[in-house]
């Protein structure tokens, strides 16, 4: 038993249209979802459709305040639309956009300095599990954060676990793999402070279906989940939530 709420992020990456935030809308509207948090992350330009409470994220922010930085979107800005999370460092962001660890960090102290929660991605590459080297590349991904914004920061992170290997491929890391992964994640956080370590929020992701995210969310740190494809069916995506 613990004291952290099971939270469920549903991140459309570059995916979905209007018609998908009124189905997804309507869906959680009905459901009786009280013991859970969950949120919606859609690309920028739908969050100013959805209805005031809905929990929406985005899934990306500047790691600038305002100014000439042309196709960026602030953090302020993302604040007005009622947005309460940003995801931070996705592994498609740190390949597809060069964003490195100390971006990923700059990136996290912005968005705790406006008061909304970042959920910071870590996560290997298959060839890093394959060569044994997991925990290591685990371990500075957190530590690039850690020396930005401090350990008592992270009592306002949300982390979530994303082997990329298991990112869209259908291949889910299994039960064991993942708490071992957010084992691993907490006691390097508890090495600095037990007590954060033991409130931190700490999410799986890739491949996570309605058919398997009871057996993960049932291990001891698996806190909920960071869910891709399957958020863009609001039946999936609910089932996702109904097992956190
Ligand atoms: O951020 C969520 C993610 O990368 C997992 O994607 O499609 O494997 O659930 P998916």
């Amino acid at each position: 038993t613990n004291t952290r709420r099971p939270l469920v992020a549903g991140n459309w990456k570059m995916n979905g249209d209007k018609s998908l935030v009124e189905k997804v809308q309507s869906h959680l509207a009905q459901a009786e979802l009280s013991n859970m948090d969950w949120v919606i992350c859609p690309p920028a330009p739908y969050l100013g459709l959805f209805d005031a409470g809905t929990k929406l994220g985005v899934q990306n922010v500047s790691q600038f305040d305002s100014g000439a930085h042309t196709g960026e979107v602030s953090v302020s800005m993302l604040k007005e639309f009622g947005c309460g999370y940003a995801i931070v460092g996705h592994s498609e962001r740190r390949e597809d956009n060069f964003e490195s660890d100390d971006v990923v960090a700059q990136k996290v102290a912005k968005v705790l300095d406006a008061g909304l929660t970042p959920i910071l991605c870590v996560g290997e590459p298959e060839e890093v599990r394959e060569a044994g080297t997991l925990f290591d590349y685990i371990a500075n991904q957190l530590d690039a954060v850690l020396a930005e914004v401090g350990i008592a920061a992270f009592t306002n992170i949300v982390l979530a676990y994303e082997p990329i290997w298991a990112i869209g491929t259908g291949k889910t890391a299994s039960p064991e793999q993942a708490q071992e992964v957010h084992a691993f994640i907490r006691g390097h956080l508890a090495k600095q402070d037990s007590n954060i370590a033991a409130g931190t929020v700490i999410l799986y992701g890739g491949s996570v279906k309605g058919s398997n995210a009871k057996e993960l969310f049932s291990q001891a740190d698996v806190d909920g989940g960071l869910i891709g494809g399957a958020s863009l069916n609001p039946e999936d995506f609910l089932s996702i939530c109904l097992a956190a």
